[in-house]
Protein backbone atom coordinates (compact mmCIF):
# COMPACT_ATOMS: atom_id res chain seq x y z
CA UNK A 1 0.00 0.00 0.00
CA UNK A 2 1.16 3.58 -0.57
CA UNK A 3 2.05 5.15 2.53
CA UNK A 4 -0.26 8.10 1.77
CA UNK A 5 -2.95 5.53 2.00
CA UNK A 6 -1.98 5.04 5.79
CA UNK A 7 -2.08 8.49 6.69
CA UNK A 8 -5.75 8.49 5.32
CA UNK A 9 -6.85 5.69 7.34
CA UNK A 10 -5.48 6.87 10.35
CA UNK A 11 -7.12 10.14 9.61
CA UNK A 12 -10.12 8.70 9.02
CA UNK A 13 -10.44 6.60 12.14
CA UNK A 14 -8.96 9.82 14.01
CA UNK A 15 -11.90 12.11 12.55
CA UNK A 16 -14.74 9.35 13.18
CA UNK A 17 -13.24 9.38 16.76
CA UNK A 18 -13.59 12.92 17.02
CA UNK A 19 -17.04 12.72 16.27
CA UNK A 20 -17.91 9.68 18.45
CA UNK A 21 -16.36 11.25 21.09
CA UNK A 22 -16.08 14.50 21.62
CA UNK A 23 -18.74 16.29 18.61
CA UNK A 24 -21.58 13.79 18.95
CA UNK A 25 -21.78 14.10 22.87
CA UNK A 26 -20.95 17.43 23.36
CA UNK A 27 -23.43 18.69 20.53
CA UNK A 28 -25.26 16.48 18.74
CA UNK A 29 -26.65 13.56 21.36
CA UNK A 30 -30.04 14.54 22.97
CA UNK A 31 -28.12 14.81 26.14
CA UNK A 32 -26.47 17.48 24.92
CA UNK A 33 -29.58 19.48 25.80
CA UNK A 34 -29.23 19.05 29.96
CA UNK A 35 -27.53 21.18 31.62
CA UNK A 36 -23.97 19.75 32.50
CA UNK A 37 -22.55 19.60 36.20
CA UNK A 38 -19.15 20.32 35.04
CA UNK A 39 -18.29 21.09 31.22
CA UNK A 40 -16.25 18.01 30.93
CA UNK A 41 -19.19 16.02 31.27
CA UNK A 42 -20.26 15.95 27.85
CA UNK A 43 -17.55 13.89 27.08
CA UNK A 44 -15.94 12.99 30.23
CA UNK A 45 -16.44 10.77 33.57
CA UNK A 46 -13.25 12.53 35.04
CA UNK A 47 -15.06 14.77 37.34
CA UNK A 48 -18.28 12.81 38.29
CA UNK A 49 -15.33 10.34 39.29
CA UNK A 50 -13.45 12.45 41.07
CA UNK A 51 -16.63 14.00 43.00
CA UNK A 52 -16.75 9.90 44.18
CA UNK A 53 -13.30 9.90 44.80
CA UNK A 54 -12.87 12.96 46.95
CA UNK A 55 -16.67 12.14 48.62
CA UNK A 56 -18.84 15.03 47.56
CA UNK A 57 -21.17 13.34 44.83
CA UNK A 58 -24.27 13.93 46.76
CA UNK A 59 -23.03 17.52 47.95
CA UNK A 60 -22.57 18.74 44.42
CA UNK A 61 -25.52 16.69 42.70
CA UNK A 62 -27.41 18.67 44.92
CA UNK A 63 -26.24 22.13 44.62
CA UNK A 64 -26.27 21.40 40.69
CA UNK A 65 -29.85 20.70 40.55
CA UNK A 66 -30.83 23.51 42.74
CA UNK A 67 -28.91 25.82 40.10
CA UNK A 68 -29.88 23.90 36.84
CA UNK A 69 -33.67 22.10 37.58
CA UNK A 70 -34.81 18.46 37.44
CA UNK A 71 -32.24 17.07 35.00
CA UNK A 72 -28.59 17.58 35.23
CA UNK A 73 -25.31 15.98 33.28
CA UNK A 74 -23.13 13.97 35.08
CA UNK A 75 -21.19 12.10 32.60
CA UNK A 76 -21.00 11.47 28.61
CA UNK A 77 -23.82 8.81 29.20
CA UNK A 78 -25.00 9.68 33.28
CA UNK A 79 -27.95 12.04 33.90
CA UNK A 80 -29.44 12.84 37.21
CA UNK A 81 -33.04 13.11 37.19
CA UNK A 82 -35.00 15.01 40.06
CA UNK A 83 -38.81 15.07 39.47
CA UNK A 84 -41.39 12.71 40.03
CA UNK A 85 -44.06 12.82 36.85
CA UNK A 86 -41.37 12.15 34.41
CA UNK A 87 -38.72 11.16 36.56
CA UNK A 88 -39.09 8.85 39.55
CA UNK A 89 -42.68 7.24 37.77
CA UNK A 90 -41.75 6.74 35.26
CA UNK A 91 -37.67 5.31 35.81
CA UNK A 92 -38.86 3.54 38.95
CA UNK A 93 -42.28 2.71 38.53
CA UNK A 94 -41.34 1.79 34.88
CA UNK A 95 -39.17 -0.91 35.70
CA UNK A 96 -36.01 0.13 34.21
CA UNK A 97 -33.92 -2.04 34.45
CA UNK A 98 -30.24 -1.92 36.73
CA UNK A 99 -26.82 -1.53 35.68
CA UNK A 100 -23.11 -3.28 36.33
CA UNK A 101 -22.74 -0.91 39.73
CA UNK A 102 -25.11 -3.81 41.91
CA UNK A 103 -23.57 -7.04 40.85
CA UNK A 104 -20.13 -4.94 41.75
CA UNK A 105 -20.80 -4.08 44.92
CA UNK A 106 -23.19 -6.22 46.01
CA UNK A 107 -23.21 -9.43 44.97
CA UNK A 108 -21.91 -12.17 46.98
CA UNK A 109 -20.29 -15.80 46.57
CA UNK A 110 -19.74 -14.73 42.98
CA UNK A 111 -23.29 -14.84 42.46
CA UNK A 112 -25.97 -12.48 41.73
CA UNK A 113 -28.97 -11.92 44.34
CA UNK A 114 -32.11 -9.83 44.94
CA UNK A 115 -30.43 -6.83 44.96
CA UNK A 116 -28.18 -6.83 42.11
CA UNK A 117 -29.86 -9.09 39.78
CA UNK A 118 -30.55 -6.98 36.04
CA UNK A 119 -33.82 -7.23 34.72
CA UNK A 120 -37.22 -7.42 35.96
CA UNK A 121 -38.06 -10.57 34.71
CA UNK A 122 -35.27 -12.82 36.71
CA UNK A 123 -35.76 -10.32 40.08
CA UNK A 124 -39.23 -10.90 39.59
CA UNK A 125 -39.00 -14.90 39.90
CA UNK A 126 -36.53 -14.06 43.20
CA UNK A 127 -38.83 -12.00 44.70
CA UNK A 128 -42.03 -13.52 44.32
CA UNK A 129 -40.66 -16.54 47.00
CA UNK A 130 -40.36 -13.41 49.40
CA UNK A 131 -42.63 -10.80 49.06
CA UNK A 132 -45.26 -12.79 51.03
CA UNK A 133 -43.40 -13.02 54.28
CA UNK A 134 -41.96 -9.63 53.93
CA UNK A 135 -45.47 -7.84 53.18
CA UNK A 136 -46.79 -5.62 56.06
CA UNK A 137 -49.03 -7.83 57.88
CA UNK A 138 -47.24 -11.09 57.61
CA UNK A 139 -44.48 -8.96 59.73
CA UNK A 140 -46.58 -7.52 61.76
CA UNK A 141 -48.65 -11.08 62.76
CA UNK A 142 -45.50 -13.12 63.01
CA UNK A 143 -45.07 -14.88 65.98
CA UNK A 144 -41.56 -15.58 65.30
CA UNK A 145 -40.72 -12.00 64.85
CA UNK A 146 -42.33 -11.09 68.58
CA UNK A 147 -40.84 -14.07 69.95
CA UNK A 148 -37.35 -12.34 68.17
CA UNK A 149 -38.08 -9.06 69.48
CA UNK A 150 -38.43 -10.62 73.05
CA UNK A 151 -35.32 -12.27 73.31
CA UNK A 152 -33.70 -9.63 71.84
CA UNK A 153 -34.54 -6.43 72.29
CA UNK A 154 -36.57 -6.84 76.10
CA UNK A 155 -34.17 -9.77 77.40
CA UNK A 156 -30.91 -8.55 76.03
CA UNK A 157 -30.65 -5.43 75.22
CA UNK A 158 -33.13 -3.32 77.81
CA UNK A 159 -31.26 -5.34 80.73
CA UNK A 160 -27.94 -4.29 79.23
CA UNK A 161 -29.24 0.00 78.73
CA UNK A 162 -31.03 -0.68 82.61
CA UNK A 163 -27.30 -1.97 84.12
CA UNK A 164 -25.33 0.93 82.26
CA UNK A 165 -27.36 3.67 83.60
CA UNK A 166 -27.42 1.87 87.53
CA UNK A 167 -23.57 2.30 87.04
CA UNK A 168 -23.57 6.07 85.01
CA UNK A 169 -22.09 4.16 82.63
CA UNK A 170 -22.03 5.32 78.46
CA UNK A 171 -23.13 3.02 75.91
CA UNK A 172 -22.07 3.45 72.07
CA UNK A 173 -24.95 3.12 70.25
CA UNK A 174 -24.00 2.96 66.61
CA UNK A 175 -23.10 -1.29 66.88
CA UNK A 176 -25.39 -1.85 69.67
CA UNK A 177 -28.05 -0.69 66.70
CA UNK A 178 -25.88 -2.52 64.52
CA UNK A 179 -26.21 -5.70 67.30
CA UNK A 180 -29.84 -5.32 68.27
CA UNK A 181 -31.28 -5.50 64.77
CA UNK A 182 -29.51 -7.78 63.57
CA UNK A 183 -30.00 -10.57 65.67
CA UNK A 184 -33.65 -9.81 65.54
CA UNK A 185 -33.55 -9.67 62.32
CA UNK A 186 -31.46 -13.76 61.68
CA UNK A 187 -34.11 -14.93 64.53
CA UNK A 188 -36.87 -14.38 62.38
CA UNK A 189 -35.19 -15.41 58.88
CA UNK A 190 -33.38 -18.44 59.95
CA UNK A 191 -35.41 -19.34 62.80
CA UNK A 192 -34.74 -18.76 66.76
CA UNK A 193 -32.68 -21.68 66.81
CA UNK A 194 -30.30 -20.70 64.05
CA UNK A 195 -30.38 -16.93 65.71
CA UNK A 196 -27.12 -14.52 66.10
CA UNK A 197 -25.98 -13.13 69.60
CA UNK A 198 -24.02 -10.39 68.77
CA UNK A 199 -25.52 -8.09 71.31
CA UNK A 200 -23.65 -10.35 73.97
CA UNK A 201 -21.24 -12.61 71.97
CA UNK A 202 -18.11 -10.23 71.79
CA UNK A 203 -16.68 -12.72 69.11
CA UNK A 204 -19.16 -13.25 67.01
CA UNK A 205 -19.69 -9.27 67.16
CA UNK A 206 -16.34 -8.31 65.76
CA UNK A 207 -16.28 -11.46 63.30
CA UNK A 208 -19.31 -9.96 61.79
CA UNK A 209 -19.39 -5.93 62.02
CA UNK A 210 -15.33 -6.30 61.17
CA UNK A 211 -15.56 -8.57 58.67
CA UNK A 212 -18.10 -6.85 56.84
CA UNK A 213 -17.91 -2.94 57.60
CA UNK A 214 -14.05 -3.35 56.60
CA UNK A 215 -14.39 -3.91 53.28
CA UNK A 216 -16.47 -0.30 53.29
CA UNK A 217 -13.33 2.02 52.71
CA UNK A 218 -12.85 0.15 49.44
CA UNK A 219 -16.22 1.02 47.62
CA UNK A 220 -14.68 3.33 45.13
CA UNK A 221 -12.84 0.14 43.32
CA UNK A 222 -15.02 -2.28 43.54
CA UNK A 223 -18.46 0.09 42.47
CA UNK A 224 -16.08 1.30 39.17
CA UNK A 225 -13.53 -0.51 38.69
CA UNK A 226 -13.72 -4.22 39.49
CA UNK A 227 -11.62 -5.98 36.70
CA UNK A 228 -8.73 -3.74 37.45
CA UNK A 229 -9.18 -5.23 41.09
CA UNK A 230 -8.87 -8.10 39.13
CA UNK A 231 -6.26 -7.19 37.09
CA UNK A 232 -3.93 -5.84 39.35
CA UNK A 233 -4.26 -8.88 41.31
CA UNK A 234 -2.64 -11.11 38.87
CA UNK A 235 0.43 -9.13 39.45
CA UNK A 236 0.15 -8.97 43.06
CA UNK A 237 -1.10 -5.35 43.94
CA UNK A 238 -3.92 -5.89 45.74
CA UNK A 239 -6.33 -3.11 45.82
CA UNK A 240 -8.17 -4.73 48.70
CA UNK A 241 -5.76 -5.79 51.20
CA UNK A 242 -6.03 -9.72 51.48
CA UNK A 243 -6.77 -9.51 55.55
CA UNK A 244 -9.92 -7.64 54.77
CA UNK A 245 -11.06 -10.26 51.68
CA UNK A 246 -10.24 -12.41 54.22
CA UNK A 247 -12.61 -11.17 57.06
CA UNK A 248 -15.29 -10.40 54.83
CA UNK A 249 -15.32 -14.04 53.94
CA UNK A 250 -15.65 -14.83 57.17
CA UNK A 251 -19.05 -13.38 57.39
CA UNK A 252 -20.03 -15.14 53.59
CA UNK A 253 -19.27 -18.58 55.28
CA UNK A 254 -21.09 -17.52 58.56
CA UNK A 255 -24.50 -16.59 56.50
CA UNK A 256 -23.59 -20.00 54.57
CA UNK A 257 -23.19 -21.85 57.54
CA UNK A 258 -26.76 -20.46 58.74
CA UNK A 259 -28.40 -21.61 55.26
CA UNK A 260 -27.34 -25.10 55.57
CA UNK A 261 -28.13 -25.35 59.65
CA UNK A 262 -31.44 -24.59 58.37
CA UNK A 263 -31.80 -26.57 55.11
CA UNK A 264 -30.61 -28.98 57.57
CA UNK A 265 -33.42 -28.73 60.16
CA UNK A 266 -36.31 -28.45 57.22
CA UNK A 267 -34.84 -31.64 56.04
CA UNK A 268 -35.45 -33.51 59.19
CA UNK A 269 -38.83 -32.75 59.02
CA UNK A 270 -38.54 -31.88 62.82
CA UNK A 271 -41.66 -30.06 64.02
CA UNK A 272 -40.56 -26.69 64.63
CA UNK A 273 -43.01 -24.39 67.08
CA UNK A 274 -45.32 -21.58 64.94
CA UNK A 275 -42.81 -18.63 67.35
CA UNK A 276 -39.41 -20.45 65.67
CA UNK A 277 -39.83 -20.57 61.97
CA UNK A 278 -37.41 -19.76 59.71
CA UNK A 279 -39.64 -16.97 57.96
CA UNK A 280 -37.97 -15.97 55.03
CA UNK A 281 -35.52 -19.12 54.27
CA UNK A 282 -38.12 -21.08 54.15
CA UNK A 283 -40.17 -19.89 51.22
CA UNK A 284 -36.81 -19.14 49.13
CA UNK A 285 -35.61 -22.91 49.34
CA UNK A 286 -38.74 -23.84 48.47
CA UNK A 287 -39.12 -21.19 45.88
CA UNK A 288 -35.41 -22.53 43.91
CA UNK A 289 -35.01 -26.02 45.10
CA UNK A 290 -36.56 -29.05 45.93
CA UNK A 291 -35.34 -29.77 49.77
CA UNK A 292 -32.54 -32.48 49.63
CA UNK A 293 -31.34 -34.22 52.50
CA UNK A 294 -27.61 -33.81 51.50
CA UNK A 295 -26.90 -30.36 52.95
CA UNK A 296 -23.58 -29.84 50.55
CA UNK A 297 -25.98 -30.75 47.48
CA UNK A 298 -29.28 -28.64 47.48
CA UNK A 299 -29.77 -27.17 44.70
CA UNK A 300 -29.13 -23.32 44.02
CA UNK A 301 -27.00 -23.60 47.16
CA UNK A 302 -25.12 -20.32 46.38
CA UNK A 303 -27.85 -18.35 45.02
CA UNK A 304 -29.29 -18.66 48.06
CA UNK A 305 -27.30 -18.02 50.30
CA UNK A 306 -26.37 -15.02 48.21
CA UNK A 307 -29.87 -13.90 48.63
CA UNK A 308 -29.98 -14.34 52.54
CA UNK A 309 -26.71 -12.76 52.82
CA UNK A 310 -28.32 -9.67 50.88
CA UNK A 311 -31.06 -9.42 53.57
CA UNK A 312 -29.15 -10.02 56.76
CA UNK A 313 -26.73 -7.89 55.94
CA UNK A 314 -29.37 -5.21 54.37
CA UNK A 315 -31.45 -5.12 57.70
CA UNK A 316 -28.54 -3.92 59.92
CA UNK A 317 -26.82 -1.43 58.40
CA UNK A 318 -29.29 0.62 57.04
CA UNK A 319 -31.66 0.80 60.30
CA UNK A 320 -28.53 0.74 61.98
CA UNK A 321 -27.79 4.04 60.49
CA UNK A 322 -31.15 5.27 60.57
CA UNK A 323 -31.48 4.47 64.43
CA UNK A 324 -28.16 6.02 65.27
CA UNK A 325 -29.29 9.19 63.92
CA UNK A 326 -32.17 8.91 65.77
CA UNK A 327 -30.78 8.57 68.71
CA UNK A 328 -28.35 11.55 68.12
CA UNK A 329 -31.05 13.49 67.16
CA UNK A 330 -33.61 12.86 70.31
CA UNK A 331 -30.29 12.78 72.87
CA UNK A 332 -30.18 16.89 72.10
CA UNK A 333 -33.47 17.46 71.75
CA UNK A 334 -35.14 16.69 75.73
CA UNK A 335 -38.56 18.18 74.39
CA UNK A 336 -38.82 15.41 71.86
CA UNK A 337 -38.26 12.81 74.15
CA UNK A 338 -40.70 14.07 76.67
CA UNK A 339 -43.23 14.10 74.03
CA UNK A 340 -42.44 10.73 72.80
CA UNK A 341 -42.88 9.30 76.49
CA UNK A 342 -46.01 10.94 76.63
CA UNK A 343 -47.40 9.00 74.07
CA UNK A 344 -45.58 5.59 74.89
CA UNK A 345 -47.30 5.81 78.27
CA UNK A 346 -50.47 5.49 76.63
CA UNK A 347 -49.83 2.20 75.17
CA UNK A 348 -51.64 -0.66 76.45
CA UNK A 349 -50.47 -2.76 77.95
CA UNK A 350 -47.56 -0.44 78.61
CA UNK A 351 -43.90 -1.51 77.67
CA UNK A 352 -41.82 -1.61 80.87
CA UNK A 353 -38.35 -2.83 81.73
CA UNK A 354 -38.62 -4.82 84.92
CA UNK A 355 -35.64 -5.80 86.30
CA UNK A 356 -34.75 -9.11 87.05
CA UNK A 357 -37.45 -10.45 85.47
CA UNK A 358 -37.69 -12.06 81.42
CA UNK A 359 -40.57 -10.33 79.75
CA UNK A 360 -43.19 -13.02 78.04
CA UNK A 361 -44.78 -12.09 74.57
CA UNK A 362 -47.78 -11.54 76.25
CA UNK A 363 -46.10 -8.74 78.32
CA UNK A 364 -45.47 -7.35 74.99
CA UNK A 365 -47.20 -4.47 73.46
CA UNK A 366 -48.76 -5.54 69.65
CA UNK A 367 -46.93 -4.59 66.79
CA UNK A 368 -50.35 -2.44 65.49
CA UNK A 369 -50.28 -0.52 68.24
CA UNK A 370 -47.03 0.46 68.23
CA UNK A 371 -47.25 0.54 64.38
CA UNK A 372 -49.98 3.48 65.52
CA UNK A 373 -48.14 5.78 67.27
CA UNK A 374 -47.79 9.17 65.44
CA UNK A 375 -45.21 10.53 67.27
CA UNK A 376 -43.12 7.65 66.97
CA UNK A 377 -43.74 7.48 63.48
CA UNK A 378 -42.94 11.21 62.87
CA UNK A 379 -39.74 11.04 64.58
CA UNK A 380 -38.41 8.54 62.20
CA UNK A 381 -40.14 9.31 59.02
CA UNK A 382 -37.93 12.55 59.67
CA UNK A 383 -34.85 10.85 60.52
CA UNK A 384 -35.08 9.03 57.25
CA UNK A 385 -36.11 12.12 55.25
CA UNK A 386 -32.92 14.24 56.75
CA UNK A 387 -30.50 11.04 57.00
CA UNK A 388 -31.43 8.64 54.48
CA UNK A 389 -28.67 6.03 54.83
CA UNK A 390 -29.52 5.44 51.36
CA UNK A 391 -28.42 9.25 50.15
CA UNK A 392 -27.25 8.69 47.06
CA UNK A 393 -27.83 7.81 42.78
CA UNK A 394 -29.91 5.03 41.93
CA UNK A 395 -28.74 3.76 38.78
CA UNK A 396 -31.49 2.99 35.60
CA UNK A 397 -30.87 1.81 32.57
CA UNK A 398 -33.01 3.75 29.77
CA UNK A 399 -34.53 0.94 28.02
CA UNK A 400 -36.01 3.01 25.09
CA UNK A 401 -36.23 6.60 23.94
CA UNK A 402 -38.06 8.88 26.96
CA UNK A 403 -38.51 12.31 27.90
CA UNK A 404 -37.09 12.43 31.84
CA UNK A 405 -37.05 15.69 34.04
CA UNK A 406 -38.35 17.50 30.12
CA UNK A 407 -35.94 16.65 27.88
CA UNK A 408 -37.34 14.67 25.21
CA UNK A 409 -35.32 11.94 23.53
CA UNK A 410 -32.89 10.05 26.15
CA UNK A 411 -31.25 7.60 24.14
CA UNK A 412 -31.77 3.68 25.14
CA UNK A 413 -28.33 2.54 27.06
CA UNK A 414 -28.42 5.82 29.26
CA UNK A 415 -28.04 5.53 33.05
CA UNK A 416 -30.52 7.79 35.01
CA UNK A 417 -30.27 8.00 38.44
CA UNK A 418 -32.53 9.71 41.51
CA UNK A 419 -30.67 10.69 44.81
CA UNK A 420 -33.25 10.71 47.94
CA UNK A 421 -30.52 13.50 49.40
CA UNK A 422 -31.73 15.37 46.43
CA UNK A 423 -35.58 15.01 46.87
CA UNK A 424 -35.60 14.88 50.53
CA UNK A 425 -33.94 18.41 50.49
CA UNK A 426 -35.89 20.22 47.90
CA UNK A 427 -36.86 23.25 50.04
CA UNK A 428 -40.47 24.26 48.49
CA UNK A 429 -41.50 20.64 50.00
CA UNK A 430 -39.52 20.13 52.86
CA UNK A 431 -39.33 24.20 54.31
CA UNK A 432 -35.70 24.33 56.01
CA UNK A 433 -35.03 21.29 54.40
CA UNK A 434 -31.29 20.50 56.92
CA UNK A 435 -33.05 20.98 59.91
CA UNK A 436 -34.80 17.94 61.56
CA UNK A 437 -38.18 18.97 62.06
CA UNK A 438 -40.95 15.79 62.83
CA UNK A 439 -43.39 18.63 63.34
CA UNK A 440 -43.57 18.69 59.61
CA UNK A 441 -45.33 14.99 59.20
CA UNK A 442 -47.58 15.81 62.16
CA UNK A 443 -49.07 19.05 61.19
CA UNK A 444 -49.16 18.95 57.78
CA UNK A 445 -52.42 19.05 56.03
CA UNK A 446 -53.63 15.99 53.65
CA UNK A 447 -52.78 17.46 50.78
CA UNK A 448 -49.00 18.64 51.56
CA UNK A 449 -48.30 15.24 53.49
CA UNK A 450 -49.30 13.95 49.88
CA UNK A 451 -46.65 16.03 48.13
CA UNK A 452 -44.09 14.86 51.11
CA UNK A 453 -44.99 11.19 50.82
CA UNK A 454 -44.45 11.64 46.98
CA UNK A 455 -40.89 13.27 46.98
CA UNK A 456 -40.08 11.11 50.08
CA UNK A 457 -37.53 8.42 49.02
CA UNK A 458 -35.87 6.75 51.80
CA UNK A 459 -36.87 3.16 50.51
CA UNK A 460 -36.93 4.04 46.78
CA UNK A 461 -39.64 2.92 44.42
CA UNK A 462 -41.10 0.46 42.08
CA UNK A 463 -40.36 -2.84 41.78
CA UNK A 464 -36.88 -2.94 42.64
CA UNK A 465 -38.35 -0.88 46.16
CA UNK A 466 -36.93 -2.15 49.86
CA UNK A 467 -38.22 -4.98 50.36
CA UNK A 468 -37.70 -4.97 53.61
CA UNK A 469 -39.08 -1.87 54.84
CA UNK A 470 -41.71 -3.50 56.81
CA UNK A 471 -39.53 -5.36 59.04
CA UNK A 472 -37.17 -2.20 59.21
CA UNK A 473 -40.43 0.13 60.43
CA UNK A 474 -41.26 -2.82 63.15
CA UNK A 475 -37.40 -3.56 64.34
CA UNK A 476 -37.09 0.48 64.76
CA UNK A 477 -40.29 1.35 66.09
CA UNK A 478 -39.98 -1.48 68.87
CA UNK A 479 -36.26 -0.56 69.55
CA UNK A 480 -37.12 3.42 70.23
CA UNK A 481 -40.63 2.45 72.11
CA UNK A 482 -38.72 -0.19 74.10
CA UNK A 483 -35.90 2.30 75.71
CA UNK A 484 -38.04 5.42 75.47
CA UNK A 485 -40.44 4.18 77.60
CA UNK A 486 -38.34 3.63 80.58
CA UNK A 487 -34.97 5.98 79.82
CA UNK A 488 -33.90 9.04 78.50
CA UNK A 489 -31.02 9.84 76.71
CA UNK A 490 -28.20 12.30 76.13
CA UNK A 491 -25.12 12.31 74.31
CA UNK A 492 -22.27 11.64 76.34
CA UNK A 493 -19.75 11.57 73.75
CA UNK A 494 -19.32 11.34 69.75
CA UNK A 495 -17.02 11.36 66.74
CA UNK A 496 -17.99 13.18 63.76
CA UNK A 497 -21.57 12.73 62.83
CA UNK A 498 -21.65 14.33 59.21
CA UNK A 499 -23.02 11.36 57.19
CA UNK A 500 -20.26 10.13 54.67
CA UNK A 501 -20.65 11.16 51.03
CA UNK A 502 -21.42 8.11 48.90
CA UNK A 503 -24.25 5.17 47.64
CA UNK A 504 -24.75 4.33 51.59
CA UNK A 505 -23.95 6.80 54.41
CA UNK A 506 -23.70 6.84 57.89
CA UNK A 507 -21.69 8.72 60.93
CA UNK A 508 -17.89 9.23 59.51
CA UNK A 509 -15.96 9.33 62.68
CA UNK A 510 -18.55 5.90 63.70
CA UNK A 511 -19.08 6.41 67.60
CA UNK A 512 -22.00 7.62 68.90
CA UNK A 513 -21.65 7.52 72.78
CA UNK A 514 -25.12 7.74 75.24
CA UNK A 515 -26.12 8.07 78.64
CA UNK A 516 -29.34 6.39 79.78
CA UNK A 517 -31.22 7.76 82.69
CA UNK A 518 -33.85 5.74 84.08
CA UNK A 519 -37.51 7.16 84.23
CA UNK A 520 -39.74 5.88 86.52
C1 LIG B 1 -33.97 1.96 57.40
C2 LIG B 1 -33.90 0.83 56.81
C3 LIG B 1 -33.75 0.62 55.34
C4 LIG B 1 -33.56 1.54 54.32
C5 LIG B 1 -33.42 3.04 54.43
C6 LIG B 1 -33.51 0.78 53.08
C7 LIG B 1 -33.38 1.35 51.83
C8 LIG B 1 -33.41 0.66 50.64
C9 LIG B 1 -33.34 1.27 49.32
C10 LIG B 1 -33.24 2.77 49.06
C11 LIG B 1 -33.39 0.28 48.40
C12 LIG B 1 -33.32 0.46 46.87
C13 LIG B 1 -31.87 0.60 46.49
C14 LIG B 1 -31.59 0.76 45.03
O1 LIG B 1 -32.39 0.33 44.18
O2 LIG B 1 -30.51 1.32 44.73
C15 LIG B 1 -33.48 -0.97 49.13
C16 LIG B 1 -33.56 -2.21 48.54
C17 LIG B 1 -33.58 -3.39 49.25
N1 LIG B 1 -33.63 -3.52 50.63
FE1 LIG B 1 -33.73 -2.04 51.98
N2 LIG B 1 -33.66 -0.55 53.36
C18 LIG B 1 -33.82 -0.69 54.72
C19 LIG B 1 -34.00 -1.86 55.42
C20 LIG B 1 -34.01 -3.10 54.85
C21 LIG B 1 -34.25 -4.33 55.55
C22 LIG B 1 -34.60 -4.44 57.03
C23 LIG B 1 -34.13 -5.33 54.62
C24 LIG B 1 -34.27 -6.81 54.76
C25 LIG B 1 -34.50 -7.48 55.53
C26 LIG B 1 -33.85 -4.74 53.35
C27 LIG B 1 -33.69 -5.43 52.17
C28 LIG B 1 -33.64 -4.87 50.92
C29 LIG B 1 -33.60 -5.63 49.68
C30 LIG B 1 -33.61 -7.15 49.56
C31 LIG B 1 -33.56 -4.70 48.63
C32 LIG B 1 -33.51 -5.01 47.14
C33 LIG B 1 -34.89 -5.06 46.61
C34 LIG B 1 -34.96 -5.40 45.14
O3 LIG B 1 -34.04 -5.11 44.37
O4 LIG B 1 -35.98 -5.98 44.80
N3 LIG B 1 -33.79 -3.38 53.52
N4 LIG B 1 -33.49 -0.70 50.49
C1 LIG C 1 -40.20 -4.91 33.12
O1 LIG C 1 -39.40 -4.27 32.12
C2 LIG C 1 -40.06 -4.01 30.91
C3 LIG C 1 -39.05 -3.46 29.93
O2 LIG C 1 -38.39 -2.36 30.48
C4 LIG C 1 -41.23 -3.06 31.17
O3 LIG C 1 -41.93 -2.82 29.97
C5 LIG C 1 -42.17 -3.69 32.21
O4 LIG C 1 -43.18 -2.77 32.55
C6 LIG C 1 -41.39 -4.05 33.47
N1 LIG C 1 -42.26 -4.72 34.42
C7 LIG C 1 -42.35 -4.38 35.70
C8 LIG C 1 -43.24 -5.20 36.55
O5 LIG C 1 -41.70 -3.46 36.20
C1 LIG D 1 -23.51 3.03 57.65
O1 LIG D 1 -22.56 3.92 58.15
C2 LIG D 1 -21.20 3.62 57.91
C3 LIG D 1 -20.35 4.73 58.48
O2 LIG D 1 -20.59 4.96 59.83
C4 LIG D 1 -20.93 3.48 56.42
O3 LIG D 1 -19.60 3.05 56.21
C5 LIG D 1 -21.89 2.47 55.83
O4 LIG D 1 -21.70 2.41 54.43
C6 LIG D 1 -23.32 2.87 56.14
N1 LIG D 1 -24.23 1.86 55.62
C7 LIG D 1 -25.42 2.11 55.09
C8 LIG D 1 -26.21 0.98 54.61
O5 LIG D 1 -25.87 3.24 55.01
C1 LIG E 1 -40.70 1.83 83.51
O1 LIG E 1 -41.79 2.68 83.28
C2 LIG E 1 -43.03 2.15 83.74
C3 LIG E 1 -44.13 3.09 83.30
O2 LIG E 1 -43.89 4.39 83.76
C4 LIG E 1 -42.99 1.97 85.26
O3 LIG E 1 -44.20 1.37 85.69
C5 LIG E 1 -41.81 1.07 85.59
O4 LIG E 1 -41.66 0.97 87.00
C6 LIG E 1 -40.52 1.59 85.00
N1 LIG E 1 -39.46 0.66 85.23
C7 LIG E 1 -38.41 0.93 85.99
C8 LIG E 1 -37.36 -0.11 86.09
O5 LIG E 1 -38.32 1.97 86.59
Amino acid sequence: MEPHLYYGIALVIFISGIYKFLVYPAFLSPLAKIPNAHWSCSFSSVWILWMKWTKQENRQVYKHHMEKGPAVRLGPSLVSINCYDDGLKRIYLGGFPKPEFYFNGFAVYGTPNLFTIKDNITHAAHKKALSSCFSKSSVMSSQTARAATRDVLFNRVLPLIYKASTENKAIEVIELSYSCLLDTFVQWQFGRSLGSNLVEDEKERRMYLDGFLGISEYTFWQYHFPSLISVLQKVGIHLIPKSVLRAFELVENWNLEKCDQAQQLLASGQQLSSDDQPVAFEPALKGMSEIDAKPKAYPQRLPLASDMFSLNSGAFETSGNTSTYLFWELSRRPEWQTKLREELLGLNPPLKHTPGKPVEIDDITSPQDIDKLPILHAILMETLRLWPSVPGGQPRIVPRPCTLGGYHNIPPGTTVQSYASVLHRMPDVFPSPFEWKPERWLDASQEELAVMRKWFWGFGSGGRMCLGLHFAYYSMKFLFAGIYSNFTTTVHDNGDMEPSDGYLAGPIGHRLELKFHLVE
